[in-house]
């Protein structure tokens, strides 16, 4: 086979020797426009991962790479005034230079041609080849030559960064963040040789427009950051070595993402490969890996399914399919990263003390847990938990281990709630008449006894056509007050548990079956009775479903019958003894009809501006907040994301969320979604997180954090970086009722203590648990 590498960095170079090394027989060439020792960059950094693939593959150049590399452990990050430090952190770091002349070198050994200085300007100049190698970077031209096939996605950030290096050694990855008069600028700086480190700074676009970075040449902006990093650089200048780039050097980040990696250019098969297929933005620092990566795949598969030219079609297919998922995985991660550095200033540095912080920091790609902090670095992570602890008000010594963040108390107006898991709001369609039965008492009771620190009952509606289903729970009367009383008294009695009351309007989704005879299917029962449905009122009057009844148009008397019946309900709650109510402004429901532009196309005061949308249920808020006693908190329930073009995203709830806490509410519950059917919501582990935290941390008011939590590694993860107050754990909830007690000892905390009822249960658990995990003694 003829193969061409059309550019010399990791991927095209290490694809090349892996390559000629398997079949000597094949011909290839990579060509470079650089020079053979000419090349911009300076570290990058690997994982043990990759260097093992590496090894199994090449063991000579990665001989000759891990004799290069520096290792170290340590992470230090300086921020305001204060230096910290955690250990077990891993990376090996290697100049790009040498990274390069490692791989020219054995390319070289093994016979592969390299070209150096020849700029290739069309790939149809090596027609004679079987297969191309697109490996000409992030800017590749023969990805865009062939964009209608390729489909690349280019985004561009809004971070400027600058990418400069020092001799001043560091021994831990090192970050610091400086305030200027315009905003904050982090350095990401590491050691990748004896003599020199990479420095990487990093700001937005507006602080870079602020202080004019853009008009100064490089050594401008070289002085700029040896000025405001002086502390760390300690007299060290800064060095350029982009001097092949016009102008200040400041770039933004391109995150790539391709339709399709492969083409058959009419003589050669064309295949995309690591920058030139994906990137992977630096904070993870994954994209030479992936490009790494890409070479290893691309091989493995000429290996599997044959080395002739008959077998390119299929070995090209399989090289995209397994790329795109591991590759999709990375991009995740360093999207997360990357999305941190980028509201760093406005979202977490003015507003976290330097320790959470910090944890805030190393936890930012969510591919770093609680747990896995503490395997890291135990003494550091144990510090960080009592630090936290002391900050709930608990009284932790030095030499003891403190309750991890999700079994601390926390407070609002005058209730503690003795733990941070919420049994979320669940509809269990069981009600007659909306009243609480034995299935209520028992279900909810038992959640209680199973540890959440505060059980919600599932949305209560505030009158017989504020219902769901006919089978929802209500509380417009004083029968149903009675039932919840039972329950309060028997949760208050026999549980350390809280209990909350979310009431509800179902608006256009009302009048609808069970779930079980058809999740938001219109009744169509004996129209004589409620199994026939009843009118539906909402923003306005679109139905749900083509199928739905259509709602009318709440008028102003509407709105004054419905505000009347919210504050009846928030009143007969308050005779329950109920501790905590949530107002549901989310998943569609009238209220949250009113919010939502997909489903608010009003015309008059109540629609239109956020202002305008946001009135009728502030106007509720602010009557039910009125009669609920001030001792006790409300939360707020918002969809965060409407999933669906035109519809509200973060940016909208997080000024929706403004409007709640000016009114008084204590807490966001941040939900998402369930407003319009056509949806399209990106699911995954904590994926509504991220709406909590950029609530919670720029709008200044606690959140509910929900939504795929279902381990005590991810509540404490939330919980510790600050990016909710309470985690609310639904489906769990419903799989175990015990899910808190469980979960407390699955990470091996004994100290909660189990209903003394159950008591001789938790010491067997326990022994089984350690038992299986082969820790007992
Ligand atoms: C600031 C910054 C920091 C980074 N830090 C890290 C890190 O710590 N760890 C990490 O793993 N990665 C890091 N990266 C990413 C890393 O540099 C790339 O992901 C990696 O180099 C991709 O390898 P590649 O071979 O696909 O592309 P490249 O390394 O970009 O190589 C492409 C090559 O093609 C050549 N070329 C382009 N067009 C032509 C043409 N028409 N004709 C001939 N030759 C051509 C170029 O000269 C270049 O040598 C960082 C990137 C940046 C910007
Ligand atoms: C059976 C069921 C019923 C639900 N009913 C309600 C409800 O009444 N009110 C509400 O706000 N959310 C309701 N939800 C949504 C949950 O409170 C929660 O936000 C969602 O299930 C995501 O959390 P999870 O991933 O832990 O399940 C319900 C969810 C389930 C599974």
């Amino acid at each position: 086979m003829r193969i061409v590498c059309i550019g010399g960095g990791p991927a095209g170079l290490y694809f090349g020797l892996l390559m000629k090394k398997l079949h000597p027989e094949h011909r290839v060439t990579v060509v470079e426009r650089n020079k053979p020792y000419d090349t911009f960059g300076w570290g990058v950094v690997f994982s043990d991962a990759t260097m093992e693939a590496m090894n199994a593959w090449d063991p000579e150049s990665a001989r000759d790479i891990q004799d290069a590399f520096n290792h170290w452990d340590d992470i230090e990050v300086l921020f305001k005034g204060t230096r910290q430090r955690t250990s077990g952190h891993g990376f090996v770091g290697i100049g790009r230079k040498r990274l390069l002349n490692i791989l020219q070198k054995r390319c070289e050994d093994l016979g592969v041609e390299l070209v150096f200085e020849t700029n290739v300007e069309n790939d149809l100049d090596y027609a004679d080849a079987d297969l191309i190698i697109a490996s000409d970077g992030v800017n590749s031209f023969i990805r865009n030559r062939y964009a209608d096939v390729f489909q690349p996605d280019l985004v561009v950030r809004p971070n400027r960064y600058i990418w400069l290096g020092t001799n001043k050694l560091y021994d831990a990855f090192t970050f610091d963040f400086r305030k200027t008069e315009h905003g904050w600028f982090q350095a990401h700086i590491y050691k990748f040789d004896d003599q020199t480190s990479t420095f990487i700074v990093e700001t937005t676009e507006e602080a870079y427009e602020a202080h004019g970075l853009g008009r100064l040449d490089q050594q401008g902006s070289i002085d700029f950051c040896q000025t405001l990093f002086a502390e760390v650089l300690e007299g060290a200048p800064l060095m350029t070595n982009a001097r092949h780039l016009r102008g200040s050097a400041w770039l933004n980040f391109n995150r790539l993402i391709c339709g399709k990696w492969s083409h058959f250019n009419g003589h050669s098969h064309v295949v995309l490969m690591g920058d030139a297929a994906h990137t992977a933005h630096f904070a993870i620092g994954s994209g030479t890996k992936l490009a790494i990566d890409d070479a290893i795949e691309l091989t493995r598969q000429f290996r599997n399914l044959g080395h002739g030219k008959e077998n390119i079609p299929a070995v090209l297919e399989a090289y995209e399919e397994v790329r795109r998922v591991d590759v999709a995985r990375i991009q995740n991660a360093a999207r997360n990263a990357m999305e941190w550095f980028e509201v760093v200033g406005r979202r977490y540095a003015d507003t976290l003390e330097p320790e959470q912080f910090m944890y805030s920091m190393l936890t930012r790609s969510q591919r770093i847990s609680h747990e896995n902090l503490r395997l890291r670095d135990r003494t550091w992570l144990e510090g960080y938990e009592r630090w936290f602890a002391r900050r709930t008000g608990l009284d932790v010594a030095d030499d003891v281990r403190a309750l991890p963040p999700m079994f601390t108390p926390y407070t609002v107006r005058g209730v503690t709630l003795p733990n941070r898991i919420v049994v979320s709001p669940m509809a269990m369609y069981s009600a007659k008449d909306g009243l609480i039965d034995d299935f209520h008492l028992t279900h909810l009771g038992a959640r209680a006894l199973g540890g959440a620190g505060l059980v919600f009952a599932e949305m209560t509606c505030v009158s017989p056509d504020a219902r769901i289903t006919p089978g929802c729970l209500g509380l417009w009367n004083e029968e149903q007050a009675a039932g919840w009383r039972r329950l309060v008294d028997f949760v208050h009695g026999c549980s350390a548990a809280k209990v909350g009351i979310q009431i509800g309007h179902a608006g256009r989704k009302g009048a609808t079956k069970r779930a079980w005879d058809g999740i938001d299917q219109p009744l169509d029962g004996d129209p004589a009775t409620e199994e026939g449905g009843w009118p539906l009122f909402s923003a306005s009057a679109l139905p749900y479903l083509p199928q739905s009844r259509v709602p009318k148009a709440m008028d102003r008397a509407d709105m004054d019958r419905v505000k009347a019946d919210f504050v009846r309900a928030a009143e007969l709650a308050a005779t329950t003894g109920a501790d905590w109510l949530e107002l549901h402004v989310a998943h569609g429901y009238l209220l949250s009809s009113f919010l939502s532009p997909l489903t608010n196309r009003r015309e008059d005061e109540y629609g239109g501006s956020h202002e305008n949308r946001a009135r009728y249920p502030l106007e509720v808020f602010a009557a039910v907040r009125a009669v609920w006693p001030a001792d006790r908190p409300i939360s707020v329930r918002l969809s965060c994301h409407d999933w669906f073009e035109g519809g509200n995203t973060p940016d909208d709830a997080a000024i929706f969320a403004q409007f709640f806490r000016q009114a008084g509410a204590d807490l966001i519950d941040c939900s998402s979604g369930q407003v319009v059917k056509e949806e399209k919501p990106v699911y995954g582990r904590l994926f509504q997180t991220p709406f909590s935290d950029k609530i919670r941390n720029e709008i200044h008011i606690p959140t509910i954090a929900v939504g795929a939590i279902s381990e005590a590694d991810h509540a404490n993860s939330i919980i510790a970086a600050g990016r909710a107050d309470l985690c609310a754990v639904a489906r769990p909830h419903l799989a175990d009722a015990a899910w808190s007690l469980h979960e407390a000892a699955k990470i091996g905390v004994t100290t909660i203590p189990w209903p003394q009822q159950y008591r001789s249960a938790k010491y067997q658990y326990e022994s089984n648990l350690a038992r299986a995990a082969g820790t007992s003694s």
